[in-house]
């Protein structure tokens, strides 16, 4: 999983998009819906799971540590957890791969367990930042030994019974977050997160599903006070998951930008702490319209019909950034085809995603004609008013999906074709990006 042969890729000026299409299961539910039912206490059954290369890590890690995982021919996932505290030392380290996600979740769960896991993974996962989740999980009593700079490779030595802790998160991280929460399933009394600005709550929606005792409370800064009763038990769940939002980005921006475009996208979660894009598209002017809007798993989750729209450039409210936070690259791209200036502020959490979200995308769009300005938190973009863009560069893609397929997405809107160093990384979150793309250009 963490060495891969390159595959290169060129994306042309594309025919109308047109369709139907359904988008792989949500890469954060998927992770949560595996780590829940390997902790609960008998079989549970997971169907639309995404199968990307980070989610399949996870998998891999709860294997390790004692849970059954079985995928069945027709799809379905067949999970016999261990119980809340009944984790399994692993034989081996634990290889993250590029997931982040796995890495600072299992590194909560481990921490208030009686087991030693070696955290390693590729080098985009090896450069980023692991303080944010070793000090609270020190908090915890855990002992952390990390590589310079608080990276991987670590090792975690797991306390049990673990310290309760009340942690006031400095930086809005979903993942952070949920590193304490899971860390408290194990911990004897309350721990509790507080949250000034609040992220994605797929945690706190699948714990409750599980039956932990979770409570939230809002206070009158709309503070989120979130607070776990351990040492829980867990009960065996059926979870369907939804499609992915971030995914549909892709091609909700591909409709959007490519001429004559037509294109519905089905099951796609709309999950109000991720549904960021859809709203500043719309501002943007595009033509995005819900349909049979439903819920799927206790998710919020509709069809989208988006059709090619003159799109114009915008201020981006850095308040909109948490619900989505995944969605910039692709954004970027949907800017540069804007009439006017797009302004986008308050991203500094970009800087340490899989890559460093704001350069890689400055310089990428810059080779390809756009015209950018990189700023500490943001990028200033001024689009082409729908013309297409020049393209005819390379591209790296810094072992970060996202990038790869936001560039991919402007190649379908550049004169001259955009080349994509290696779309390889695309299959930890999007396996089949490129068959879906296929066919919807007929
Ligand atoms: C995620 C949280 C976000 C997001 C990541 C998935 C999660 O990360 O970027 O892709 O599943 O909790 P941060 O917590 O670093 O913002």
């Amino acid at each position: 999983m963490t060495d891969q042969t390159a595959i290169p890729r060129s994306f042309a000026a594309s025919a109308p998009l047109k369709g139907k299409i359904a988008i792989p299961g949500d890469k954060s539910i998927s992770h949560r819906s595996l780590m829940l039912s390997a902790l609960a206490v008998g079989t549970s059954r997971v169907t639309g799971l995404l199968e990307g290369h980070d989610v399949l890590a996870t998998a891999a890690a709860m294997r390790a540590m004692g849970a059954s995982i079985e995928r069945r021919d027709d799809g379905e996932w067949r999970i016999h957890g261990v119980g809340v505290g009944g984790l399994l030392q692993p034989r081996e380290a634990l290889d993250m791969g590029n997931s982040g996600t796995s890495t600072r979740l299992l590194m909560g769960l481990v921490a208030s367990h009686p087991v030693t896991a070696t955290f390693v993974g590729d080098a985009s996962l090896s450069s980023r930042p692991m303080g944010r989740v070793i000090d609270p999980l020190s908090q915890m009593g855990a002992d952390i030994s990390a590589s310079p700079g608080g990276r991987l490779p670590l090792m975690v030595r797991g306390l049990a019974p673990a310290i309760p802790l009340s942690y006031r998160l400095p930086m809005a991280s979903a993942q952070v977050k949920s590193a304490v929460l899971l860390a408290g399933l194990n911990t004897p009394g309350i721990t509790e997160v507080i949250e000034p600005v609040p992220t994605r709550d797929h945690s706190e929606r699948m714990l409750q599903g599980f039956g932990a005792d979770l409570t939230v409370e809002t206070d009158g800064n709309g503070t989120r006070h979130i607070r776990i009763r351990g040492e829980a038990e867990l009960k065996p769940q059926t979870i369907v998951v939804p499609g992915d939002p971030s995914s549909a980005a892709f091609f909700i921006v591909a409709a959007l930008i490519v001429p004559g475009s037509d294109v519905i996208i089905a099951n796609v979660g709309l999950n109000p702490t991720r549904a960021g894009l859809v709203e500043v598209l719309k501002l943007m002017g595009g033509d995005i319209e819900l349909l049979d809007t439903r819920a799927v798993g206790g998710e919020p989750v509709a069809d989208l019909r988006v059709r090619h729209s003159a799109l114009k450039g915008i201020e981006v409210d850095p308040a909109v950034v948490p619900s989505m936070v995944d969605e910039f690259p692709i954004l970027f791209v949907a800017a540069a085809l804007a009439e006017g200036r797009t302004v986008t502020t308050g991203l500094d959490e970009l800087r340490v995603k899989e890559s460093d979200r704001l350069s890689v995308m400055a310089t990428g769009l810059k080779a390809i004609g756009a015209r950018v300005e990189e700023s500490e938190d943001g990028l200033t973009i001024d689009g082409t008013a729908g013309e297409p863009l020049p393209g005819g560069a390379g591209v790296a893609g810094h072992l970060d999906h996202r990038i790869c397929m936001s560039f991919a997405v402007a190649g379908l809107a550049s004169r001259a074709p955009v080349t994509v160093d290696d779309m390889a990384p695309v299959a930890t979150s999007f396996p089949n990006f490129e068959a879906l793309l296929a066919g919807l250009q007929g």
